[in-house]
């Protein structure tokens, strides 16, 4: 038969559709739904109480399973490697993470759908199609068949499910927040300190021989660190962006700052080289007006005037180190910086 004569003989004509004919003369029958059989469920007793022992076995091993992810979490250490075949070398932290937030996920899955097929009410409805607009005895009744499927469901009567059931949703979000730990440790006290203390010597940074006060010429920019760091030392550069020095040499009588000048020696200054607004490095020295450009936003510092601002977006005057000379004749801090360095601390508490 061809769409042609389908779409004659079939479709109703305008007249039957006016008067409704339509729906009532529709060419497919209904089939009606198959004759209802009751589950062993609805009929035993004993099969109801296993389904239900069923149920809370599988919200229980959930239970148990998000226990396992919190201890396996604390357990394996982040670089532990284990061998499981098939999958060869893996992370055990990965690999027990993975596995038991799986079986925790699945077993609650898994209680609710058997839940649902073995022991919530088996009645079959069926229900004509609507208009996608509902109307509001529709809503009415929705809320009401809620109401009757939440009875239905015999979540008062059960008391096992529901209780395990409630025990394995609560249990299954601390996967989420044990995994807050790897937000890192707390950075307590250490951003307020550098490695800089009473008596380290200052190492030239191009050099890597301790630093004396004849080495630093005025006009020059010299760049220093605290003895003993290397570069061979695995956190050297978080330390040595925090303890990178700029030393210069201003005649002291250019020396605008009471400060400045007490933590000086004989005109030699020591200023932290992390830029105050977000932390790059500085570097480029004017010799004459005694100002340092950062590179990245162009803050200026006049390390003749207690390293203030004075252009630039940068909050804050560069911290300053105060040094003075040791028995070898060699420059040394009198101590740490006495606020912390950089951009880390906005408005410094
Ligand atoms: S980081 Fe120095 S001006 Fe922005």
């Amino acid at each position: 038969m061809s769409s042609q004569e389908i779409s004659e003989e079939s479709l109703p004509s305008e007249q039957d559709t006016a008067h409704g004919k339509a729906v009532a003369e529709s060419p497919f029958a209904n089939p009606g739904l198959p004759p209802h059989k009751p589950r062993i469920q609805d009929i035993d007793e004993r099969a109801a109480k296993r389904s239900e022992r069923t149920v809370a076995l599988l919200f229980t091993i959930s239970m148990l399973a998000t226990v396992g992810f919190i201890a396996s979490f604390v357990i394996f250490p982040v670089d532990k490697i284990v061998y499981v075949w098939p999958l060869g070398h893996v992370s055990a932290t990965n690999l027990s993470l993975g596995l038991t937030l799986g079986i925790a996920l699945f077993c609650i899955g898994a209680g609710a759908v058997h839940w649902a097929r073995t022991l919530m009410s088996d009645a079959e409805v069926a229900d004509d199609r609507h208009p996608i607009e509902a109307a509001p005895e529709l809503k009415a009744k929705v809320m009401a068949d809620f109401a009757q499927g939440a009875q239905e469901s015999a979540l008062g009567r059960r008391k096992l499910i529901r209780t395990t059931m409630f025990g394995a949703l609560a249990m299954v979000p601390l996967s989420g927040l044990v995994l807050l730990r790897e937000l890192g440790p707390m950075p307590e006290k250490k951003l307020f300190h550098t490695s800089w203390a009473k008596g380290k010597q200052l190492i030239n940074m191009n050099t890597m021989q301790p630093l004396r006060p004849e080495d630093v010429a005025v006009g020059s920019l010299t760049f220093a660190m605290p003895e003993g760091l290397s570069e061979e030392d695995h956190d050297f550069n978080n330390k040595i962006a925090k303890d990178a020095l700029m030393i210069v040499r201003i005649q002291p009588a250019d020396i605008k700052d009471k400060r400045e000048l007490e933590w000086s020696y004989d005109g030699i200054v020591a200023f932290s080289k992390i830029c105050t607004h977000v932390g790059c490095p500085i570097s480029l020295y004017e010799q004459q007006t005694h100002h340092v450009l950062c590179p990245c936003h162009q803050s200026t510092f006049d390390l003749s005037d207690g390293a203030r601002v004075i252009f630039g977006p940068a909050g804050h005057a560069l911290p300053q180190l105060r040094i003075g000379v040791n028995g070898k004749g060699n420059l040394e801090a009198l101590g740490d910086f006495a606020e912390p360095v950089g951009p880390a601390f906005w408005e410094r508490g």
